[in-house]
């Protein structure tokens, strides 16, 4: 994972101040050696979320998220490790050296030429569009959509002219080769010779928050319909390419993360976000032409703080809406809908109703829960007796989603009002079908964390080897002390193997723990922590055992006594179990052995 020396990410970390950073996302409050917040992760109310400035670590106490500074961006604004480095190392104003790049030097550098293949088009697509002779049919499209020349240069429209290779020429004589420009999507190859992709398109740059262009959605001058009842495809987009993950980025996002709105409005179509931006309201994206990621979803997440859903009023847009909806609930995040009654997109809206009238619609945006209700309610006739009962099943179903228990009283006296059926009638409902369908929210306490946690442990195993919360306490309680310093890892070695704790995470932290120990390094939390990136339950896992915040008297005979219940439990837990009495006399044993070998631990 780490492409970067382990030197440099110190020095990049330690450059930044981790609270001066968190600050722009939470209210930090100094406690103690650290800071608390509410945590940005979680719904919360009182903090839970802590920050040990000296490590420059992240833990939250109630739902377990973790890890070190640069987890922290990444989380925070949904970038991967390269990009959230690159953030902190800019703040810093720290250079990553080109050989900083560990890791995959040539996927580095193949990056960076797409990204100067994806600039050089864009630009000459542009000059293509402005070209008095070759750029004509384009400008006039553009007009016909009653874009203005400062629009079409703020998103860096252009236009590909439709001739067999006129972009792939020039990209040559710019020195890239056939193989570069068709692996960045630009071109592509039949029989083995390779034409532009885009021919006779107006071009919309896709420009990630970082300010590259990553990719070109291209779009056919008329109407996608021919006279012979043939249809082309409106749009084309760049294919993947080591840029471009159409899952993971949103047109204009580089624009819409300076709006100083407080929500993101969330269109189908580049057209949409185009001239809702033309109309002044500048905090609009859309997705790339499929159906929206949870990814997508967190990084609409980070810079808005709900998502205004503004997709087509037909079929089509109201069932992609409920999706939208769905996914970026199950993100952690808040959405309403935007009602645009009257025409078919935001575009056509803006037309009809003018600017005052789309912000009236934006401010009018029907909360999800409402919307998805409101629709249930067209399908069913509540004046029937059999169509009532079925829809107040729907009803019961869709609130079994929400996680606000108010809102879920709110919405049940209101059925019950609109159909005549009790609210204790649908509160049963709604109970009996949250019984079966439940699925987990983030952990609101600690205990809550520290349960699921335990039962996600012992999930895969037998009998006698689950765990009690009072083991697994002690096992991180162990960890923390043994990554604490070489001594207390090297003792540890010797007295407790790594696959005698009870999960892999744990098991993974003790043989690297020991193994650094037995090399003469010195641990590093935050280094280490690298090492558990990629999936969030080891990241807490991991992440929870560096910031245990307990100091110990004795340290040694801590960790002595958290072994000793460690190993005990473990006993005692088979013992119980065993059924044959020869094991069981082995066992008992051991465990007398056990109570022997602890009395000398420490003394030698
Ligand atoms: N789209 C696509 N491929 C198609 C059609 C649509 O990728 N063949 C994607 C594009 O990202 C497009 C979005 O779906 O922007 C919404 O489609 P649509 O509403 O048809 O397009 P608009 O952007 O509204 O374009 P226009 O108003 O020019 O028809
Ligand atoms: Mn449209």
């Amino acid at each position: 994972m780490a492409y970067i020396s382990d030197e440099l990410f110190n020095e990049i970390c330690s450059a930044n101040n981790i609270i001066d950073y968190a600050s722009s996302f939470m209210t930090l409050k100094k406690s103690g050696r650290n800071y608390m917040a509410c945590c940005p992760f979680h719904n919360e109310k009182t903090p839970s979320f802590h920050i040990d400035s000296d490590k420059q670590l992240f833990h939250c106490f109630g739902c377990g998220a973790s890890g070190n500074f640069v987890q922290l961006v990444m989380r925070l604004e949904g970038l991967d490790f390269q990009d959230a480095i690159k953030q902190l190392a800019d703040r810093a104003g720290i250079v990553i050296p080109e050989n900083g790049a560990r890791q995959s030097d040539a996927l580095t550098e193949k990056k960076n030429r797409i990204y100067e293949m994806n600039k050089a088009a864009a630009r000459f697509f542009y000059d293509m569009l402005t070209d008095p002779e070759r750029g004509r049919t384009g400008r006039e499209y553009f007009a016909r959509r009653r874009l203005t020349k400062k629009t079409i240069i703020r998103f860096g429209l252009g236009y590909s002219p439709d001739e067999f290779d006129i972009l792939l020429r020039h990209l040559r004589s710019r020195g890239y080769k056939d193989d570069d420009i068709v692996e960045a999507g630009l071109a592509v190859t039949r029989n083995g010779k390779a034409y532009d992709k885009f021919r006779g398109r107006v071009m919309f740059p896709i420009i990630n928050a970082r300010g590259k262009i990553i990719g070109f959605g291209g779009r056919i001058l008329g109407e996608d319909k021919l006279p012979n009842g043939a249809r082309l495809a409106k749009y084309l987009n760049s294919p993947e390419t080591p840029v471009f993950d159409k899952g993971s980025n949103l047109f204009a996002l580089n624009l819409a993360k300076n709006s100083n709105e407080r929500d993101i409005i969330l269109c189908e179509g580049y057209m949409d976000v185009i001239t809702v931006h033309q109309a002044g309201i500048t905090n609009c994206v859309a997705t790339l032409g499929t159906a929206i990621t949870d990814r997508q979803a967190k990084l609409m997440l980070r810079y808005g703080n709900e998502i205004l859903i503004c997709y087509d009023m037909d079929e089509a847009g109201t069932k992609a809406a409920l999706r939208a909806i769905d996914i970026i609930t199950a993100a952690g995040g808040k959405a309403r809908v935007i009602r645009i009654t009257g025409a078919k997109d935001p575009d056509e809206y803006i037309t009809k109703y003018g600017i005052a009238g789309f912000k009236k619609a934006i401010e009018k945006a029907m909360p999800s829960t409402e919307f998805r209700i409101s629709l249930i309610k067209r399908e069913y006739d509540i004046n029937d007796t059999d169509g009532k009962i079925r829809f107040v099943e729907e009803v019961a179903r869709v609130l079994t989603s929400v996680d606000d228990p108010v809102e879920v009283e709110a919405y049940i006296q209101k059925t019950a009002k609109d159909t005549g059926i009790s609210d204790k009638s649908i509160y049963g409902k709604y109970m009996e079908i949250r019984g079966k369908t439940r699925r987990p929210a983030p952990a609101r306490t600690r205990e809550e964390y520290q349960r699921r946690e335990l039962r996600r442990v012992n999930s895969d195993k037998p009998p006698e080897e689950k765990i009690t919360s009072a083991v697994r306490e002690a096992e991180k309680r162990a960890l923390s002390l043994i990554c604490r310093s070489r001594s207390l890892a090297l003792k540890a070695s010797r007295l407790i193997e790594p696959e005698e704790f009870s999960d892999k995470v744990y098991q993974d932290m003790a043989r690297r723990f020991y193994e650094a120990a037995r090399a003469g390094e010195d641990p590093d939390p935050a280094i280490l922590l690298n090492e558990f990136s990629g999936e969030q339950d080891s990241e807490n896992l991991a992440g929870a055992v560096f910031f245990n915040p307990e100091t110990y008297g004795d340290e040694e005979k801590t960790l002595y006594d958290l072994i000793y219940t460690i190993k005990l439990n473990r006993l005692e837990a088979r013992i119980k179990t065993e059924q044959d009495p020869q094991a069981i006399g082995r066992l008992l044993k051991e465990r007398l052995q056990l109570d022997r070998d602890r009395a000398a631990w420490g003394t030698k």
